[in-house]
């Protein structure tokens, strides 16, 4: 460190502040910084510097399922944000499973990242989050809403967002509507349930208890096998509330595996609007969350709280919005509608 100072004509508290926080240092001064190191070879000894007890220039984000789009929209948002603040991001994915997810915080709180952007694969309240924030690792809640109301988070009102995909359907006519849930260890699922339900409250329906599915994981497998199960029976449902689009797109294979019209046999319903819904074999109805923004925003509650001492926590709530596609209204549909 000392020689890169000699060589740029700078004090070493100047190149330490060009490598952590650049935004103390004037750009000519950064530039002149960065070119002596790059020609002498120089590399930082991170881990020497947070055995100092600095922190890693990184934040990190643990998601429920990396397979899922909805989780890469906001992975990018939340590396937009990362990126302007000069941090780094580092993906865990925890699959949704908490020891799983257990482990990877504990490296990620050894590591010494700034701060965690998490959707947590239970109840947000574990013990283990609040140990590690008490010790002094930020962490910000996605998709979710804190369960004791101290800590920041970002989501989307999922109790809105189910009762929009019960009421359109229930618009439409249906009266004997599935639902196929994701675990309800995840809050978003017992939101979404609940607005459903309401839905459906509002003009005497009911969800009969054989229409109300499960799954263990939210997957496209899951919700074509539940699908089949309940388009398999007697008297099937008229139409089914997926809670995520995968699910959604899952049981639109096992519709059209069964041969039945999509909507005309089955409607579908799904949560998300990620990228593929509108290119589905039938575009996707389905209830549209800000994916990058709740990253992006999420990250930036997060960095305020790792830079700012005189940081308050606070709780965004995202709205979500009804996208209405061919999945519950079809082309045939508007067609006879139009006469
Ligand atoms: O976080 C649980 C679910 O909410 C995810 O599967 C994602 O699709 C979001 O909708």
């Amino acid at each position: 460190m000392r020689e890169v100072a000699d060589q740029a004509g700078v004090s070493v508290a100047t190149v330490s502040n060009a490598l952590n926080r650049p935004e103390k240092v004037a750009e000519e001064t950064r530039v002149r910084i960065q070119q002596v190191i790059d020609d002498s070879g120089f590399i930082r000894n991170g881990a020497a510097a947070q055995l100092r007890g600095m922190r890693s220039p990184s934040v990190a984000l643990v998601v429920l399922d990396i397979d899922n789009p909805f989780f890469a929209q906001v992975s990018r948002g939340a590396e937009e944000a990362a990126n302007e603040s000069n941090h780094l991001v580092i993906l865990c994915n925890s699959g949704g499973e908490r020891d799983r997810e257990s482990r990877q915080l504990r490296v990620l709180e050894e590591q010494r990242v700034a701060g965690i952007l998490m959707a947590p694969a239970g109840h947000n309240s574990s013990r283990l989050y609040y140990e590690i924030r008490r010790r002094g690792t930020p962490i910000v809640l996605l998709d979710q809403r804190p369960e004791r109301g101290d800590q920041c988070c970002v989501a989307v009102d999922d109790i809105e967002g189910g009762r929009l995909a019960g009421r359109h359907l229930v618009e439409l006519g249906h009266r004997r509507i599935a639902l196929i849930n994701g675990p309800t260890v995840i809050a978003p699922c017992v939101d979404r349930r609940a607005g459903f339900l309401a839905a459906l409250a509002e003009v005497g329906a009911e969800l009969k208890p054989d229409d109300d599915i499960g799954v263990g994981a939210m997957t496209i497998a899951e919700g074509e096998a539940a699908a089949a199960r309940l388009l398999s029976r007697p008297d099937p449902p008229t139409a089914i509330f997926c809670t995520n689009d995968l699910l959604a797109l899952g049981a639109e294979h096992a519709a059209l595996a069964a041969r039945l019209a999509i909507p005309h046999d089955i409607a579908i319903v799904g949560y998300d609007d990620v990228a593929f819904t509108s290119m589905a074999f039938v575009p996707l109805t389905t209830v549209r969350q800000p994916a990058y923004a709740l990253g992006y925003r999420a990250a930036h509650l997060l960095l305020d709280e790792v830079a700012n001492p005189d940081h308050h926590h606070e709780g965004l709530l995202f709205t979500p919005e009804l996208v209405v596609r061919e999945s519950t209204t079809g082309i045939r549909a508007q067609h006879e509608i139009a006469g």
